[in-house]
């Protein structure tokens, strides 16, 4: 049988074929517009991503026996609004998860409301990409269109609902709207009163592996797949990649190098940290997990490389780099604001400790350190709650540089992982959707069976020790920049 993933992503739609025994059939990517309306707003329309979608799905089984097709399943971006009316028609743009204009609705709920009621309630705090403020800013800012919702959706799950006709979410991606209340993986009514909705304008929850539906009969006629193919909720873009890389279980840890970068440690236990710096979400797997999220990763780079060197050659830029340890210059990476742990959407990126001597490549490996640092951030809330870990994995398109996967081994200190294919997302997608049609009997057992290490990169004593002093610098540079941001 084949499986489909869908990994519903910033800058495209990346769809993966799987066949039963886990291998990747086909690999197809469509993108879609972002848009920037103002300074650290962030938008995309879902009707792209479902025409993109579908272009994609027909192009990926163009060659297969289509009759074969059993299941999809997604990774979505998560945290995204989108508001649909009574008739189903989407209201607005989608508010996506890096967009910084709730700044005051994040405030009224972290103060007003206040910190300590918010964990109670959902086991997080408000940060401003987390979808209950956007509510509230819709509320407050375009109250017309606040009157029209009838549903309250998230990226993936306006795919699902386009698929199958059923109003869906699932536990890990429904964690991230401050909404939720995680640890009883039910929908929080004490929420919805603070931000003036009802139960019912939210999507029914599933967890991840779970199906909700068969495709709708014009979908699998216009797909050319039978009317039996299963959807199931499939997961937040995070927790898939994490069943995608096999990071399930007990105190795994997955880095997922994207446009957003995230440290994903998986947990058998709910657990939240005191200041709420790192996420406490439901797992795909049934279980928990923590996560430190930062908002600019590979598009870090990207950025660099595409709109200010004015290059695609990502590899030739990174040859010219041969001291680890000893660069000079450092790099902020908050191209749009920060999540974890600053909670900052007005922090912005920062180059520090340039000379006449400094080199284009010490600029390219300060954007490459400085994301490395920023994880680190977040690994060091890890450790403060008592969290030892070893080794992680790695997935992401940033994941495909050797050079920066050495950096992220010697500034975290991690053995790192490497997998036969870093496609996280839409892997764990597939994989889902392979449970969920009982190819296999739970996420662990596909995970176990499926995912396999190809080489670990080893942090090495001397670089560690190098990385730990400029580490040192690199934590001092945000509270001097703070008071400019
Ligand atoms: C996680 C987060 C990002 C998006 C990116 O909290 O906001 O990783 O899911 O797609």
């Amino acid at each position: 049988m084949f499986y489909i993933g869908v990994d519903l992503g910033t800058s495209a739609v990346k769809l993966l074929l799987m066949d039963s025994d886990g291998k990747i059939v086909n690999i197809v990517s469509k993108e879609y517009p972002l848009y920037f309306p103002h300074p650290g707003w962030s938008e995309q329309k879902p009707e792209d991503w479902y025409e993109q979608t579908m272009i994609g799905i027909k192009e990926l089984i163009r060659d297969v026996d289509k009759s074969q097709v059993a299941g999809i399943s997604f990774g979505g971006q998560m945290h995204g609004l989108v508001i649909l009316d009574e008739k189903d028609q989407v209201i607005r743009p989608a508010i996506l998860w890096n967009d910084g204009r709730t700044t005051e609705e994040t405030e009224y709920l972290n103060t007003v409301i206040g910190k300590e009621k918010l964990s109670e309630y959902t086991a997080n705090i408000a940060f401003a990409g987390f979808t209950a403020p956007k509510i509230l800013w819709v509320k407050n800012k375009e109250p017309e269109n606040f009157a029209r919702i009838a549903k309250i959706m998230l990226p993936k799950d306006y795919i699902a609902y386009k698929l199958t006709g059923v109003h869906c979410t699932d536990v890990s991606d429904a964690s991230g709207m401050l909404l939720f209340d995680v640890k009883n993986r039910k929908w929080s009514q004490e929420m919805c009163d603070i931000c003036g909705i009802s139960v019912d304008q939210l999507a029914k929850c599933y967890e991840s592996y779970e199906t909700v539906g068969a495709v709708l009969p014009q979908v699998a006629e216009e797909l050319g797949i039978g009317a039996s193919v299963k959807v199931a909720a499939g997961a937040g873009d995070n927790a898939a990649a994490a069943v995608g890389t096999g990071t399930v279980g007990d105190n795994m840890c997955n880095i997922s190098l994207g446009t957003s970068g995230t440290i994903f440690i998986s947990s058998k236990n709910f657990g939240v940290d005191k200041y709420n710096a790192l996420h406490s979400f439901a797992h795909a797997d049934g279980s928990y997990h923590l996560m430190g999220c930062m908002l600019s990763a590979a598009s870090c780079n990207k950025w660099w490389m595409d709109d200010i060197i004015g290059t695609k050659d990502y590899a030739g830029e990174q040859q010219a780099i041969e001291k680890l340890g000893e660069n000079h210059v450092y790099f902020l990476p908050y191209l749009m604001g920060e999540r974890s742990p600053h909670n900052n959407p007005n922090a912005r990126a920062v180059f520090l400790g340039m000379s006449m001597d400094t080199a284009r490549s010490d600029m390219t490996q300060a954007v490459l350190e400085g994301v490395a640092f920023a994880l680190r951030d977040s690994l060091e809330v890890a450790k403060s709650l008592g969290i030892e870990l070893t080794r992680t994995k790695i997935c992401g398109g940033g994941a495909k540089s050797p050079l920066w996967k050495k950096i992220i081994a010697n500034v975290l200190n991690l053995k790192v992982d490497v997998l036969e294919s870093e496609e996280g997302p839409a892997m764990g997608g597939a994989m889902l959707a392979a449970v969920a049609c009982g190819e296999y009997g739970s996420v662990e057992e596909i995970a176990a069976k499926v995912v396999k290490v190809v080489e670990t990169v080893e942090p090495e004593d001397d670089l560690v020790a190098k990385y730990e002093e400029r580490y040192a610098q690199f934590k001092e540079i945000y509270p001097a920049c703070k008071p400019l941001f």
